[in-house]
């Protein structure tokens, strides 16, 4: 039995990296999914390559008019959004004197409005449908606490948990639940903008950064997207009805919280 048969999902940011692996994985599992991205391009060959009838949505998170044009062509596409991933995200990494008001600015559109007012187009729709609905934000081990490089960052996604927990507490009466995924270091392009910015400040070889990393983690590697699916497919399924405005780490036991 599929657990997620005949769902629609709405996915941002899923052209690659983690957002496509929950697009393959809810596909797999029976649902059609609206790739989303600000890469439109990298968005239509991840429709066509995983099949299952989804579909490329061209969508900037930070910007009002796209998040809404997004939801109402998805629903004209699919006929109704029944799970919202708020996985889109950029990163960024200073020392505090160096940090930049036009970074800040941006890595907070995109991590912290975009996910809060995408959520906001899509339960709105959901109110209106009335069947409720689920909504998985994406975290980050960043969020459990601060990091000398990475303030900002940090902070999106500290802000990221906060607004999962005050949007889940107002949507349940509606039946939707809101739940995040708090995931420590996934191996991919993300990742490898990371180390750059690692071997840029800290003076680091590249590769070393992550060689770190990963040893860092007590399950002995670094993530892979895979690794986060199955809790992706579970807050989106009907057996997550009674899970509400929770973050779970899926970190190889990075952090206990
Ligand atoms: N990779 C990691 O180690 C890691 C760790 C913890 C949390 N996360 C979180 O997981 C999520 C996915 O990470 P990833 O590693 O796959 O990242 P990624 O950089 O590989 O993918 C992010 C996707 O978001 C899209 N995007 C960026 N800005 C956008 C915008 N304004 N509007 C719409 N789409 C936009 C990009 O085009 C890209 O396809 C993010 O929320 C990230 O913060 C990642």
């Amino acid at each position: 039995m599929k657990r997620l048969a005949g769902k629609m999902a709405l996915i941002t940011g899923s052209a690659r990296g983690i957002g496509r692996a929950f697009a393959e994985a809810y596909v797999r599992e029976g649902a059609r999914v609206a790739i989303a991205d600000i890469d439109f391009e990298g968005a239509r060959s991840a429709a066509e390559e995983l099949g299952g009838g989804s579909v490329a949505i061209r969508l900037d998170v930070t910007d009002q008019n796209s998040i809404e044009q997004a939801v109402t062509e998805t629903v004209l596409k699919l006929g109704r959004i029944d799970i919202l991933i708020n996985n889109a995200a950029v990163f960024t990494a200073a020392p505090v004197t160096e940090i930049a008001r036009d970074d800040y600015e941006r890595t907070f559109a995109v991590n912290v409005a975009g996910t809060l007012f995408t959520l906001q187009a899509v339960s709105r729709h959901m109110i209106e449908r009335n069947e409720g609905g689920k909504i998985i934000n994406m975290a980050s081990q960043a969020g459990r606490r601060g990091e000398p490089l990475v303030a900002v960052y940090c902070a999106t996604k500290a802000a990221v948990i906060s607004l999962t927990q005050s949007a889940g507490l107002n949507l349940i009466r509606h039946g939707i639940n809101v739940n995040a995924i708090s995931p420590g270091v996934v191996e991919g392009e993300h990742w490898d903008g990371v180390d750059a910015l690692f071997a840029k400040y800290e003076g680091k070889a590249p590769g070393q950064k992550k060689q770190e990393a990963a040893k860092a983690v007590p399950y002995g590697r670094m993530g892979r997207a895979q690794d986060l699916t199955g809790m992706a497919v579970f807050l989106a399924s009907d057996e997550a009805s009674y899970v509400v405005a929770q973050t779970y780490n899926v970190d190889g036991g990075q952090w206990m919280s």
